[in-house]
């Protein structure tokens, strides 16, 4: 039987360069190989935006914008939204009730995000169940193929447990599932902390190739570097981590020149951000295209919605029956 991808985004936002080259790409190569469900997680981004969630029905329309111009393609992949296909909600309390809260108070994620969101009131019952909303979006599917970044790898280790969990009190119904872990995750933001947009220094898909120009001359190079005949360490440099994502036949030489003082940052900066630029030319025009047609986005998210809602349902079906619910 082939086997089933599931993976998700929280629509919070404009998508940027390193959900690109995260997950975007990763997930666009996978179509051909798999039975592939991409899922906007709504109930998701609700559990930390729950007091300013007005925005969520234009981020879910911005979302799959972003998705379809970088080649998700709805004709291979199932595109849908977790708040419409209900059993993720069902199927959630089912897994809340037979998780042992030691194994979400553990969860290293849970607490790494409680200290760095303290705008955000985060000591809510739902927050802490977070990755079993997650365990439940993958099992829905029987989904065995999970790509995700390693900050989601806890996550999926609780789900594995949840898996076996269920097994062990019903009957085996699961199987635990696997990370596809994307190695190219590490695209620092133009400040070199990680790209987020929560930390105001990205580089969004749809940012014009003005815009991108004017972001990468602000970065910040190797700080040893004064004049351009200095002899540079491309290993310190953040310019040099894009460079290898989007200029990769060239990485090994820029390296080299930088290292012997015979390239200076601006010439470098005017390479990668024409790189980049060409890189996304196609991707931000199809964007512009697919923009003024809601009518069609909101039809492929309306047959994703049906298609995802009607394997989730045979699977709550079996799940019902397995926990000795009256029929
Ligand atoms: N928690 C994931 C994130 O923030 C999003 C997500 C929700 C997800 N459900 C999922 C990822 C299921 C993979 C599988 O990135
Ligand atoms: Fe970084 Fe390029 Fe400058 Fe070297 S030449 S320090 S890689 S920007």
């Amino acid at each position: 039987m082939i086997k089933r991808v599931l993976s998700g985004m929280r629509p919070t936002g404009n998508l940027h360069l390193g959900h690109l080259k995260g997950a975007l790409e990763n997930w666009q190569l996978l179509q051909d190989k798999y039975e592939c469900l991409y899922m906007i997680a709504d109930w998701h981004a609700l559990m930390s935006e729950y007091a300013s969630s007005k925005d969520l029905a234009e981020n879910t329309y911005q979302m799959i914008l972003d998705w379809l111009a970088c080649g998700i393609n709805p004709e291979k992949s199932i595109i849908f939204c977790q708040s419409k296909v209900f059993s993720h909600a069902e199927l959630y309390l089912l897994l809340s009730i037979i998780t042992p809260l030691g194994w979400l108070e553990r969860n290293p994620t849970y607490k790494e995000q409680i200290k760095e969101l303290q705008n955000l009131d985060l000591s809510t019952h739902g927050f802490l169940g977070y990755p079993i909303l997650q365990a439940g979006d993958i099992l829905l599917y029987k989904a065995t193929i999970v790509p995700i970044g390693v900050d989601q790898l806890p996550h999926l280790e609780l789900t594995r447990e949840i898996a076996r969990r269920f097994n062990h009190f019903y009957k085996k119904t699961f199987e635990p599932p696997e990370a596809l872990l994307t190695e190219t995750s590490k695209l620092p933001g133009i400040d070199g902390r990680k790209m987020s947009k929560s930390y105001n220094n990205a580089i969004f898909i749809q940012d014009s190739e003005d815009a991108t120009e004017k972001k990468i001359r602000a970065m910040i190079t190797d700080p040893a570097r004064i004049h351009p005949t200095d002899k540079g360490h491309p290993d310190v440099c953040n310019i040099f981590s894009f460079q290898v994502a989007f200029n990769l036949k060239r990485a090994k030489e820029i390296e080299l020149l930088c290292q012997e003082g015979r390239i200076g940052c601006v010439t470098c900066k005017n390479e990668l951000s024409s790189c980049i630029n060409i890189a996304l030319k196609e991707i931000r025009e199809k964007r512009k295209v697919l923009e003024q047609d809601r009518k069609y986005l909101s039809d492929i998210l309306s047959e994703g919605n049906k298609k995802a809602s009607k394997i989730a349902g045979e699977t709550m079906a079996e799940i019902r029956e397995k926990v000795g619910f009256y029929q």
